[in-house]
């Protein structure tokens, strides 16, 4: 099949989008599909980085075979483990029986617990660790280790000799390949906020980790970034870099209002509405707000990165935190969003208890400022209520100030 493409003279891609997908890691919405990455080095020796998903194994397979031209495949580097990219790994040992698979210990325990092997394929494995280096011929390729990033066996690969980085879970999006395989083959900048919700998701709870990554490939100059899942990035490299360096160190890029909110009949989103429109009016732009029970978790998480101050309001449900905001919560904490500033509403109409348990939830998160003005609103908001609501409006303000 002739949909590879070259990188460079001796780089192929020969991976596979899949645009049939609903949910990527059975979570995540993909709209635009996704695309498993994995590439054909051509030198004295043969080198396949990574496999791919179940979902394109025909594809991958006909490329393979198409791009090597009939030479025989001596390696396969094992970056990352996760079935994504690694389901063709025993498909492709069998079909190349010669290969070496070149990966570190824990890759080596994970394959022998995916595919159930004993000693099959002992005789195959090449141990690498931190700093390993492999020679193909022309090339010289070195190993690095990126622990949690996103799991802990994931190392990703740096070509000395083109100056490539083949990075694993980093620097990719969600979105399959449409024939244009590089970032200035298309409007990069458009892309931003789905690379925004693929990082934010998929590893945006291991900033310490991704920041150890970003110091280590600081010490090497990379001219093309070869991800597992999107573009081959090679003329953004210093924007997406930045834009990594922000979400690793929870950095907020708007200094403004995100309102979250869940309201059964009306009355929690008009109290939301309310405080929008209070703050719109004091000159706060970019104001954006979700209803949490209508838009998927991973848009809002990656909006919560980009913001500076997040209110959350929520009716009370079943004398707690209504189901679809505390999903929500459970996310925030999970993907330990830090460095920002909260403010709560709470609706009840006999109790309304969601805004103090919405508080204990998130102040269980570390570097996180909670305003105190808190609304709360028993069944729609009075006098009280919107006094309350001109308070918080002024606290926000006070506080982006
Ligand atoms: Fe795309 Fe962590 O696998």
């Amino acid at each position: 099949m002739e949909n590879t493409r070259n990188i460079t003279e001796d780089l192929i891609y020969i991976g596979a989008s899949d645009r049939k997908i609903a949910l990527f890691e059975s979570v995540y919405p993909v709209p635009n599909g996704i695309s498993y990455n994995s590439y054909l080095l051509k030198d004295n020796k043969t080198v396949l980085f990574d496999t791919v998903d179940k979902s394109v194994e025909e594809s991958f397979f006909e490329n393979l075979k198409y791009a090597l031209g009939g030479k025989k495949l001596d390696y396969m580097i094992i970056n990352h483990m996760e079935p994504d990219h690694s389901a063709m790994i025993k498909r492709t040992t069998e079909l190349y029986p010669d290969i070496k698979i070149v990966c570190n210990q824990k890759t080596k325990q994970l394959i022998c617990q995916f595919f159930n092997l004993e000693n099959e394929f002992e005789n195959k494995f090449q141990i690498v660790k931190e700093g390993d280096t492999l020679n193909t011929g022309k090339h010289e390729l070195t190993f690095v280790m990126a622990p949690m990033v996103h799991w802990p066996e994931v190392m990703v690969t740096y070509d000395k000799t083109d100056k490539i980085l083949f990075s694993a879970d980093a620097f990719g999006s969600f979105g399959a390949i449409n024939g244009n395989l590089f970032d200035d083959e298309v409007d990069f900048a458009s892309l931003i906020p789905e690379y925004g919700r693929y990082y934010t998701n998929i590893v945006g709870k291991y900033g310490m980790q991704v920041n150890m990554l970003l110091n280590k490939a600081k010490n090497i100059e990379i001219k093309t970034i070869c991800p597992l899942h999107g573009l081959v990035i090679r003329k953004n490299i210093e924007k997406i870099v930045e834009k990594y360096y922000n979400w690793a160190n929870y950095k907020s890029s708007k200094k403004s209002v995100l309102i979250a909110y869940t309201s059964v009949y009306g009355s929690t989103q008009n109290t939301a509405e309310i405080l929008a429109a209070k703050l719109a009016q004091k000159g706060i732009c970019d104001i954006k707000m979700y209803d949490v029970s209508m838009t998927h978790d991973s848009y809002i998480i990656s909006d919560i990165f980009e913001y500076s101050h997040i209110v959350l309001a929520s009716t009370t449900y079943n004398n707690g935190i209504f189901v679809n905001m505390e999903n929500l919560i459970n996310e925030i904490i999970s993907h330990n969003i830090q460095n920002k500033i909260w403010a709560f509403i709470e609706n009840g109409s006999w109790a309304p208890v969601c805004g103090d348990l919405m508080r204990e939830k998130i102040s269980q998160i570390k570097n996180t400022t909670i305003l105190d003005k808190k609304v709360t609103i028993k069944s729609s908001p009075d006098k009280t209520a919107k006094e309350d609501i001109v308070k918080l409006a002024e606290a926000i303000i006070n506080s982006l100030n």
